[in-house]
């Protein structure tokens, strides 16, 4: 808790950009520490010590939040690390979201001080408190990290002994003008801890065509690069990032844009271990502009994944092994953009928490990991930012000020709230954005042209302008970035679909949504009306969403459609999440299984053909002539098209969460074989236990199903319902139809 604490600063602009603020302090040595907590936060991000031991395992604490209305502190069982008698305690202050380049629109940058508070409590043996709480008495002083920054990396400077370091001094109370996070601004830490995870060692070191020296990590990853050396005092060792290698085999970083990506570091003398402090790349290779010729990076560097320390909750693998990798990949981008908050991409001068992008992979991400408390956080900070006029912002947090309201971008609000919902069946979770879905929804209702719609006057539709679109979707001219399909359209789908979850809201919570249902009837009869699908993209959200009453025959073009083009994938972010869905639901699973298994450019495994170890932006990343696609928006790394496995947990394996039951209550299993996959397995673990969903083509042609459900479940094989109770079932069908 922080109570008495008083936030500090470094006073001096002059002094160190990461500064260290320290207090030494007393226990009584004849009495015994019964209990100890240290709370602490930073404006900028922090890392705390007790008698130079690390405090917890939380890297870039105090996470990511929208800071002008919230910022967590953490609470930390520091009892054994303190001594009876003297102690010492430290912590290191860097720039991170709040103070670096990330946020510069948002207000405060690198010339902001840095600043601390913290609070520790010790309870002796015999109830006696003591406390210690940041005020004038502490000491500031500089550090070894001389810069540091999310997009351009971190220089640590290790040749300064202690006596090198200029010489601490009396900490100043921050300035008014600078303590605009006055106690009801601070929250106890609500996400999950970023935590270091994979390690991974190189597998290859060479020499590109250009002469560049390159490291190969063999995985897209986001973390950084641990070095561990036998050096001499003054030893540079210095490298940049990259996903990639141009057509040629040499190192490619255009990619990441204003984003420099360096890490730097002077060494010692002697053995010595390095990772950054406070700063992330996106990378899988790694160039070096600086390294002794005595040390070899194969032994050398390891690669540290990090992100949010979710718990691993579904498993899926089936008989294509370029699906695997899809889905591995898949498993990687999440990773590598859940450090706290869900963003776009990891590695270019972007990294936002871009609303459109979470909504759409949201569902699946709830499959791999658990995602709840991750998400609920994250909510909270929409919530913050939202426009008292109900618009959504675009970005969550917003760092650069957009005003709010494009379709898809918005409706997270209302979607992702909900498939939590879904997927872990705690309703407080609804109750906590039933407003914010209100104000949204009431927000479209004042914004539309045309009541009952939300379309938007001409001028508003351009690239850049009120929405979207179908973000990257291939059938617009080539090098677009909005698809061909109509905002009004997109739109008004979306603006239906907040309205009905916001009526499925109340129906759970026991609100008056009355209101709110007409309202959802009058926008599908006016769309009905009004709209004919035309494009893919406009059949796929008529069919998924029920906006069309002719379901049957929008089906039946949505699969001709394809089919005459080849199986070629032309919708772009909103479209292409629901894509198999509308194939498989009405009764053209064939299909939707020939899209996820095409090869050819557009497809998914296109990219895993290329060596794609995340998932692209773009279909077209890198086109089959070994060409990028423009420098400006080339991620390797964004999870927006991994939604797809979505489809295999809840469609190929039958594992889907619904409304009648949230949380797999009592799930229904209802697997869709494919030949051509041969096999699929899936597991997943509930709140009530683990779900298993197998099937296997025979020999003989027949399927063999497998399925073990913790609690009393409904199974569905080929159209026949069995009604069971916990257990193991096997089932046999001859037939590939579901
Ligand atoms: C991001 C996207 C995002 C989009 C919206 C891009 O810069 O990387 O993933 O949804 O902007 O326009």
């Amino acid at each position: 808790m922080i109570k008495d604490a008083l936030w500090i600063g470094i006073g001096d602009a002059n002094i160190s950009l990461c500064p260290e603020f320290s207090r030494k302090f007393s226990l009584n040595k004849e009495k015994e520490i019964k209990h100890a907590e240290l709370s602490v936060t930073a404006l900028g991000v922090y890392e705390a010590s007790i008698n130079g031991c690390r405090v917890g395992n939380f890297v870039l604490a105090p996470g990511c939040t929208s800071y002008k209305k919230r910022l967590q502190y953490e609470t930390y069982d520091v009892t054994e690390m303190l001594l009876r008698g003297e102690n010492k305690i430290s912590i290191l202050v860097g720039a991170g979201w709040y103070r670096g380049r990330i946020s510069a629109a948002y207000g405060k940058t690198h010339s902001f001080p840095a600043a601390v508070i913290s609070e520790l409590t010790v309870e002796y043996g015999d109830g006696e408190i003591f406390t210690q709480v940041t005020d004038e008495s502490w000491r500031a002083g500089e550090s070894r990290i001389l810069a540091s920054d999310i997009y351009d990396g971190e220089t640590y400077d290790a040749s300064f002994d202690d006596a090198c370091l200029s010489p601490s001094y009396p900490a100043k109370l921050l300035d008014s003008e600078y303590a605009d996070f006055a106690s009801e601004t601070l929250v106890p830490h609500e996400g999950e801890y970023v935590t270091e995870h994979e390690r991974i060692k190189p597998c290859a070191y060479f020499i590109t065509p250009k002469g560049e020296r390159v490291v190969d990590f063999g995985q897209n990853l986001a973390g950084y690069v641990e070095i561990s050396v036998n050096a001499r005092l003054g030893d540079k060792i210095e490298f940049t990032h990259a996903e990639t290698l141009d057509g040629e085999g040499n190192f490619y970083r255009d990619n990441y844009r204003g984003a420099e990506a360096k890490a730097t570091y002077i060494c010692r003398d002697g053995n010595q271990t390095y990772k950054p402090h406070f700063t992330f790349y996106g990378f899988r290779y790694i160039k070096l502009l600086s390294c002794p010729k005595d040390v070899n990076p194969l032994e050398c560097f390891t690669a540290v994944a990090i992100y949010s320390d979710m718990k691993r909750t579904g498993y899926f693998s089936c008989g294509n092994e370029k699906v695997n990798r899809l889905y591995e990949n898949t498993l990687w981008s999440q990773r590598s953009n859940f450090i706290d908050i869900p963003t776009d991409c990891p590695q270019r001068d972007e990294r936002m928490g871009w609303t459109g992008d979470a909504q759409v992979f949201a569902s699946s991400a709830a499959y791999n990991y658990d995602v709840f408390k991750f998400f609920r956080k994250w909510l909270r900070d929409l919530r913050a930012e939202q426009r008292e006029n109900g618009a959504v912002t675009e970005i969550v947090p917003n760092f650069w000020n957009l005003a709010g309201s494009s379709a898809a971008w918005g409706d997270a609000a209302a979607i992702i709230p909900w498939k939590m919902y879904l997927a872990y069946g705690d309703e407080s979770i609804l109750d906590e954005n039933f407003q914010s879905v209100k104000k949204w929804v009431d927000f479209i209702t004042n914004d539309t042209k045309d009541p009952y719609l939300w379309t938007c006057c001409a001028s508003e539709k351009r690239v850049w302008g009120k929405h979207y679109g179908d973000w990257l979707a291939l059938d617009a001219p080539a090098g677009s970035y909005k698809g061909a399909t109509d905002d009004d359209f997109i739109a008004s789908v979306f603006y239906c679909v907040s309205v009905r979850l916001l009526t499925e809201y109340g129906h759970v919570l026991g609100r008056d949504v009355s209101e709110y249902e007409e309202l959802a009837k009058k926008i599908r009869d006016t769309f009905v009306s009004r709209f004919s699908p035309v494009t893919e993209m406009e059949h796929v959200l008529a069919l998924y969403f029920d906006m069309t009453d002719d379901a049957a025959g929008v089906a039946a073009a949505l699969n001709e459609m394809i089919k005459n083009d080849g199986y070629k994938l032309n919708t772009g972010f909103v479209g292409t999440p629901y894509l198999l869905y509308a194939l498989s639901e009405n009764g053209y699973a064939e299909t939707a299984y020939s899209l996820l298994l095409r090869e050819e450019y557009p497809s998914w495994l296109y990219e895993v053909n290329h060596g794609a170890t995340t998932i692209w932006e773009h279909w077209d990343g890198i086109n089959d002539e070994g060409n990028f696609w423009s420098a400006d928006m080339n991620s390797f790394n964004h999870y927006a098209y991994g939604s797809v496995i979505g489809w295999l947990y809840e469609v190929a394996a039958g594992i889907a969460a619904d409304k009648e039951n949230p949380g797999f209550s009592r799930p229904t299993i209802k697997p869709c074989p494919d030949k051509r996959l041969g096999h699929a397995a899936a597991r997943l673990e509930t709140q009530y236990g683990t779900i298993c969903s197998e099937w296997t083509y025979t020999a003989d042609g027949s399927v063999k199903y497998k399925i073990s459900v913790p609690t009393d479940a409904v199974i569905i094989i080929c159209g026949e319902r069995h009604e069971v109770s916990a257990g193991e079932y096997e089932f046999s069908s001859r037939e590939n139809f579901v």
